[in-house]
């Protein structure tokens, strides 16, 4: 696992696009799989401004999200859809065919993890895969749990995640309760991983991750093993290492 300790947050989201546009340039048909929330908002920022310049052609690539809530549409504004379309893909000439997120309106989840499941293995697996960490330590919605979860499936959000994630509704109560996630491993099994973490709150969780056990518990602890890890963590993030 390498670790890289930026200034602050936005050197931390330029280094990180750094390192996701080597991977477009070197191989422009590459399988990104990419996350949502607060932190990969500069990034995206940022990757869209090399759009601008002429620097990324994205056309022949494909991206993989991690995760979508239960019962949401790619039209709700709270959908991870909605996420994708306004910070990146209306921004870049990302192909709409190549882009593919869990279907949050299909609500037989045993036929939606497995078409999602199949789709990532069909592309041919993750190239990169971009991750945030959660204050748990949850990557992706692999929330610390008994067992590693290997395989794209439905899981119960903890009370913990729907209070860090109600600032994006209106209320704790708006917030859906579950959500399909990438499992442990399929982001395992991505080429090369880019953990992205921001903020003194994360601090302890990346701590675990990074130098704790391995166990599910702490889920992105699994990534301490991955032979291909960059963490990009700005200095409040790093205030523990
Ligand atoms: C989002 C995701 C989550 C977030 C994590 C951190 O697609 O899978 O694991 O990356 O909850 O979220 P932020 O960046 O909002 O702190």
């Amino acid at each position: 696992m390498k670790i890289i300790i930026a200034e602050n947050y936005k050197e931390l989201s330029r280094r990180a696009a750094n390192m996701i546009s080597a991977q477009i340039i070197l191989k422009s048909d590459s399988v990104l799989g990419l996350a949502t929330g607060s932190t990969p908002v500069g990034i995206y920022d940022q990757l869209a401004e090399r759009y601008q310049t002429g620097d990324l052609d994205f056309s022949q690539i494909f991206t993989v999200n991690l995760d979508e809530y239960y019962g949401l549409s790619a039209e709700d504004r709270q959908s991870y859809h909605y996420y994708m379309t306004k910070y990146l893909f209306s921004r870049v000439n990302l192909s709409k065919a190549h882009c593919f997120l869990p279907d949050g309106t299909n609500l037989d989840s045993r036929t939606e993890c497995k078409r999602y499941q199949n789709l990532i293995e069909d592309l041919g697996g993750i190239d990169l895969q971009l991750l945030g960490l959660g204050h748990n330590g949850h990557i992706g919605f692999n929330e610390p749990a008994d067992f590693f979860e290997k395989e794209v499936h439905l899981v119960n959000l903890t009370e913990q995640t729907i209070q860090a994630n109600q600032r994006f509704f209106e209320s704790a109560k708006e917030v859906p309760r579950q959500a399909y996630t990438m499992g442990i491993g399929t982001i395992f099994q991505a080429r090369k991983i880019l953990l992205a973490v921001s903020g003194k709150e994360k601090a302890e969780a990346l701590y675990q991750v990074a130098k704790g056990r391995i166990c599910p518990q702490v889920p992105g602890s699994i990534l301490q093993i991955h032979p291909d890890v960059t963490v990009i963590a700005d200095k409040g993030a790093a205030e523990l290492f």
